[in-house]
């Protein structure tokens, strides 16, 4: 048996696994999680066990693989409520339709559903199922039911499944899953060694709105909520990127393994993107305010009455992509730039490529009737050198999976994730 890395700040993954088909992938995520230094226990339900055997589980964490809630030598070693406390994150990769179902009805007729309803640790479910399943009112009613738990939920993603049918349903990549527990395990990142198709490649991303000051208590601002560009970060640095993320002032979470700098106004984000300079890939997902104010009070402005109201004369910002785009020795291999728009989106997006010099356009329609902007979901158009190609509507974080393939794409011209855009 391998014997077990030494764990991270003793901190313990237990990892609960059902019987989907794309069960055999907990063994590439058991390899980056003990590769993080991370301990993994593992559950395998009896379903599992038609999927990946114990002794592969065994082998690759190092660790007695637990399966029955009746078993006499581990209630005596350590009882179940005991293990079900033993992680600091409980882990439930693939999650079947099953046992959310379970999980939402409170069940406990096994040693998976039984730890999962005694654990007062926090728990993160990777659904994958058949289309059909993963769309059942009865799934969709336990993974709301399961959300509003405050059950964290990484993926399904969308493609083709074991089952030749397309849709949401796949087992979000094991990249994806193992940053999602980095990012959810209670404590400091993991120093995860750069492994993947961006390894040794710096990407710069800029997210979320500016603040442009009138005085010291008003700003102009956008809708802009930062999500896309934070969940592009995120999908960067799960293909080994070294991240560096500009943000506006967003309402989001710091990204872990993510080097984050905050900034309000364009023109402190245009000297954030100069300090993290060289950078081989820069993708600029910020709603950069165009103008600022001339004259920034250094009082609040008073109201007197009789007076007129006060006329702000705006001047332009930097423009941080068109900088970022122009030919020179710290120009990235790859610059890309968003462009949202209301009207004739592609046209006004290509011409935005050429006016600005970037390489590809993600051009997004935010008209306030799509709910683009400030929501969950996007609809992209991808405008590179070759041409337009319009994407499904999908999540922001789905958004950002495909656009890191690309990306990696780009530099490996022979990676490939098997993820497809449907
Ligand atoms: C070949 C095969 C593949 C399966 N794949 C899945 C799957 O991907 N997702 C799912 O929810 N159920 C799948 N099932 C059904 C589950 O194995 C079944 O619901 C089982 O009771 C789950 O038990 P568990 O949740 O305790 O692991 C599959 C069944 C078979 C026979």
């Amino acid at each position: 048996m391998q014997a077990a890395p030494a764990p991270v700040g003793g901190r313990t993954v237990l990892l609960i696994v059902c019987g989907g088909i794309a069960a055999y992938k907990t063994l590439e995520l058991i390899r980056l999680l003990t590769g993080a230094g991370l301990r993994v226990r593992t559950v395998l339900t009896a379903a599992g066990k038609q999927f990946v055997t114990p002794l592969s589980l065994q082998a690759l964490t190092g660790e007695k693989v637990y399966e029955d809630l009746f078993s006499l030598t581990d209630e005596n070693e350590m009882g179940h409520i005991a293990l079900s406390r033993s992680g600091d994150l409980l882990v439930v990769c693939p999650a079947t339709a099953d046992i959310m179902a379970r999980m939402a009805a409170g069940l406990a007729d096994d040693l998976a559903s039984t730890l999962l309803l005694a654990t007062d640790k926090p728990v993160l479910i990777a659904p994958a199922m058949n289309v059909r399943m993963w769309d059942h009112p009865a799934t969709q009613a336990n993974l709301a039911t399961l959300r509003a738990r405050g059950v964290m939920v990484v993926g399904p993603e969308i493609g083709l499944m074991a089952c030749n049918e397309t849709g949401p349903g796949r087992l979000a990549e094991p990249p994806v899953i193992a940053e999602a527990i980095f990012h959810h395990l209670p404590g400091p990142a993991p120093v995860v060694p750069a492994t993947g198709p961006l390894a040794g490649r710096h990407a710069l991303v800029t997210a979320g709105p500016t603040h442009e000051p009138i005085d010291p208590v008003r700003y102009l601002a956008n809708r802009s909520s930062g999500r896309q560009g934070y969940e592009v970060a995120q999908a960067l640095a799960a293909l080994g990127a070294r991240v560096t993320l500009v943000s506006g002032p967003v309402d989001l979470p710091p990204p872990k393994g993510i080097t984050l700098r905050r900034v309000e106004t364009a023109r402190q984000m245009l000297a954030a993107c100069r300090d993290a300079l060289p950078c081989d890939i820069a993708v600029c997902a910020a709603a950069v305010a165009d103008w600022h104010v001339a004259a920034e009070a250094t009082s609040k402005i008073k109201k007197t009455a009789g007076a007129p109201p006060p006329a702000l004369t705006l001047v332009p910002n930097p423009d941080i992509l068109a900088e970022l785009s122009a030919p020179g020795a710290n120009r990235p291999a790859l610059v890309i730039g968003f462009a949202a728009e209301t009207d004739t989106v592609a046209q006004h997006a290509a011409a935005k490529r050429l006016a600005k010099g970037c390489d590809w356009i993600v051009a997004n329609d935010v008209r306030p009737e799509t709910g683009i902007m400030g929501g969950m979901e996007n609809e992209i158009v991808l405008i590179t050198g070759e041409g337009a190609e319009q994407w499904p509507r999908m999540g922001k974080q789905d958004v950002a999976t495909h656009l890191a393939d690309r990306i990696a794409t780009f530099f490996t011209p022979d990676f490939s994730s098997g993820r497809s855009i449907s």
